[in-house]
């Protein structure tokens, strides 16, 4: 047992050595790669390893859980990624979807131009430190491909850059199917594309990535009421995920920086090891893409209130987070290193992913002590078989114990169980079919019936 233990690392390096740690360790134990790596990778795209894919779904199924089953005023839906080019026209997305580009005529980097540093008043290349660049062009985000075999004008598409658009086209079919009223909501998670002028900071800025987007429909009147009602549901699921309450911020969009259509916009951030960047936007977005839409396709997107008798569109506020965006914030929250110190004096640094239980990919590790004596691994096997139906487990027979602990330890899983000789009943009765639970952040152990973990486990993951 560790007699002292003391974090050094947490705040005191740099926000640099830190990210460095963590992109480290997410390749070594397998939460993220680059994507085709082995070809020298493709700048912003990346691959989910096994504890990676864990941890996302859990994320995704936590935000599905509050947003959609717990809600009797929410339904879900799944569009597909490509869609009629009329949609984006409609949107606007084909004409003003676009980030501000310039060249640097030295070393002809590509650069987004409200990003650049400035030196003595003037923007400067980070890539070369040149001054020497061109004007800022609009550059469209929108990835385009062709639908067909024919690579002409009219077959001409989007890979899609938001989720929200399928939800908005199928706004009267959902409608008519669900038979709610308003307000109302459709959730929708899914994959989604931007040509991005510099994807950075490991996967928070990426080409492809994945969007948690709730469209919640309202009248008029209620809409800025709801922005708010969103904007605390919001933070309370990041809360609910594990992340520490000083580690979120929220910012409000000055009505100036606000999309023309926007009545008002939160964007909740994150402390992130290279700063304070956003998470998620709460936006109120009117009864815009509505409109747009049933204006350009002459099909009514309309809500007949049957209490005042009208006709109306309705408005809408919209929740839309980042999945990849919260799986980094989850990762740099949860990546902790500590000094441990052994009852013979033996220091060794462990580093842990403190992810809540609930976030954790694998929840608990199974250990025989011995892996060459048959009874502690049967009965060893034998919980694995007894706990899969219901959680991710992970069962582990190689290297001395503490070794497999600081492994587990470094995938963030939060419980250990160990079949000892007390669980065969080699040392008597008393302790008979129970087994050591340890705790990954506090290190300690209990004893537990064997008969009693499904309940003790499943009570602390969900
Ligand atoms: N439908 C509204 C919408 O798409 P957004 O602020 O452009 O709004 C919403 O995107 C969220 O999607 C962001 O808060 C972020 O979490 C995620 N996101 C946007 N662009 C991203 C990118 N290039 N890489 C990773 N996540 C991104």
């Amino acid at each position: 047992m560790p007699l002292l233990r003391f974090r050094y690392m947490a705040h005191a390096k740099s926000g640099s050595d830190r990210m460095e740690k963590i992109v480290s360790l997410c390749k070594r134990r397998g939460f993220i790669f680059q994507s085709s790596e082995i070809y020298g990778g493709l700048n912003g795209c990346w691959d989910y390893g096994p504890l990676g894919t864990e941890l996302k779904r859990n994320l995704k199924d936590f935000w599905w859980r509050r947003m959609v089953r717990e809600r009797d005023d929410v339904v879900g839906m799944d569009g597909s990624i490509l869609m009629n080019r009329q949609v984006w026209i409609a949107s606007g997305h084909e004409n003003t979807f676009t980030d501000p580009m310039v060249d640097c005529r030295n070393c002809k980097s590509r650069l987004r131009a409200d990003q650049l540093p400035e030196k003595n008043g003037r923007k400067q290349c980070p890539v070369c430190g040149s001054f020497e660049l061109t004007e800022p062009r609009a550059f469209n985000l929108m990835f385009k491909t062709y639908v067909g075999a024919t690579e002409d004008e009219s077959a001409v598409t989007y890979l899609r850059p938001e989720t929200a658009q399928a939800i908005f086209v199928q706004f009267r079919n959902i409608l008519e199917v669900s038979r709610k009223k308003l307000p109302f909501g459709i959730a929708q998670i899914g994959k989604a594309f931007r040509n991005e002028i510099n994807p950075r900071n490991f996967t928070f800025r990426s080409r492809e990535f994945e969007q948690m987007e709730l469209e919640y429909f309202c009248r008029p009147e209620n809409g800025l009421e709801l922005l708010e009602y969103w904007l605390q549901e919001r933070l309370r699921f990041y809360r609910d995920i594990g992340l520490p309450s000083e580690s979120l911020h929220v910012h409000k969009i000055p009505p100036e920086e606000c999309a023309h259509y926007s009545k008002g916009t939160y964007d909740i951030e994150f402390g992130f090891p290279f700063g304070i960047q956003e998470l998620e936007g709460v936006a109120y977005r009117t009864d815009y893409d509505l409109t747009q839409h049933q204006q350009a396709s002459g099909k009514p997107l309309d809500y007949f209130d049957e209490e005042s008798k009208q006709h109306f569109i309705p408005h809408v506020v919209e929740p839309s987070a980042g999945v990849d965006r919260t799986t980094l914030a989850l990762i740099s929250a949860g990546y902790d290193e500590e000094v441990v110190t052994d009852e013979n004096g033996k220091s060794e640094t462990r580093t842990v992913l403190r992810f809540h239980p609930r976030m954790a990919p694998i929840k608990c590790g199974v250990f025989p002590l011995l892996k060459n004596n048959e009874s502690l691994v049967k009965q060893a096997r034998e919980i694995v078989d007894q706990l899969r139906g219901e959680m991710m487990v992970f069962y582990d027979e190689t290297g001395a114990i503490g070794r497999r602990y600081r492994r587990q330890d470094e995938a963030g899983t939060p419980f250990g169980v160990t079949v000892d000789f007390d669980t065969i009943g080699e040392n008597g009765p008393a302790l008979r079919d129970t087994v050591t639970v340890r705790h990954r952040d506090s290190m300690e152990q209990e004893r537990i019936a064997i008969r009693e973990l499904p309940t003790f486990l499943s009570e602390r993951i969900r």
